[in-house]
């Protein structure tokens, strides 16, 4: 990180850590009085927040917005969620995950790389209970997403800016040699897409929709070195 956005993210740490703006953080915490869970980012501790700084900030996705992206998602592409996976990397607190066991997905899986968010989301999928829920098999685990192997199953992938662009360039390089070693049914759904286009200069993803608040890719398989024409 360059000396500049370093200090300039130091002084967002500082800014946030006043009390009235860990009070404005607590407008996150409805979804948590509803459920009983504790998803919110104002809870998160000081050592959490500036190891924030050099990965990514925890911030829960708002509940709405990610209905509507999953319905969105549901009606493109008429995508049967019995048969994917749902994997949100960098799941920190793990709200992705509860609101993603409202559909039927056959399993649910996060990747969060800071042990402390990590354990609060083990906690919340132990206490969740919802009317809505559908899919009941949920596990979080901790570990850097850029070392992840993603499962041979259809999935639906959700990312809520959890890294930086070098990172981000490393889970979608590995995520394309994946791919083409296992072609599969494969969805990105990208929450606030700052990095949009390291999705798109892959080549492995076509951008089937979204609006100025998410985007949707799908993978595009391509034919093997094999299959090329000469
Ligand atoms: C903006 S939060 C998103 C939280 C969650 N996905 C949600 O939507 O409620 C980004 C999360 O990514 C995590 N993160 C950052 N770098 C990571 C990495 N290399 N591997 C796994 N998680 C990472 C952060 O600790 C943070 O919890």
């Amino acid at each position: 990180m360059a000396t500049r956005q370093l200090l300039a993210e130091l002084w967002g740490f500082v800014r946030d850590s006043t009390p009235e703006r860990r009070r404005q953080r607590y407008g996150d915490a409805d979804y948590d009085w509803e459920h009983r869970v504790n998803t919110t980012s104002a809870g998160v501790s000081w050592r959490e927040r500036l190891l924030g700084v050099f990965h990514s900030p925890y911030q829960p996705t708002e509940a709405i917005l990610f209905h509507e992206m999953l319905d969105a998602l549901l009606e493109q592409t008429h995508a049967d969620f019995r048969d994917f996976v749902f994997i949100d990397l960098g799941s920190g607190k793990g709200r992705a995950l509860l609101m993603a066991s409202d559909y039927p997905f056959r399993r649910i899986l996060g990747v969060e790389l800071l042990p402390e968010l990590n354990q609060v989301a083990q906690e919340n999928l132990g206490r969740y209970r919802s009317e809505s829920q559908k899919c009941f098999s949920l596990e979080s685990i901790c570990a850097n997403a850029t070392d992840f192997s993603f499962p041979m199953d259809p999935t639906v992938l959700y990312l809520f800016n959890p890294f930086p662009e070098s990172e981000l360039r490393k889970v979608i390089a590995r995520l394309d040699a994946s791919l083409q070693a296992h072609p599969r049914t494969f969805y990105v759904l990208y929450h606030n897409p700052l990095l949009d286009h390291v999705v798109t200069e892959s080549d492995a993803f076509n951008k089937i929709g979204g609006s100025h608040q998410y985007a949707v890719y799908e993978y595009r398989q391509r034919p093997t070195v094999n299959q090329r024409p000469l």
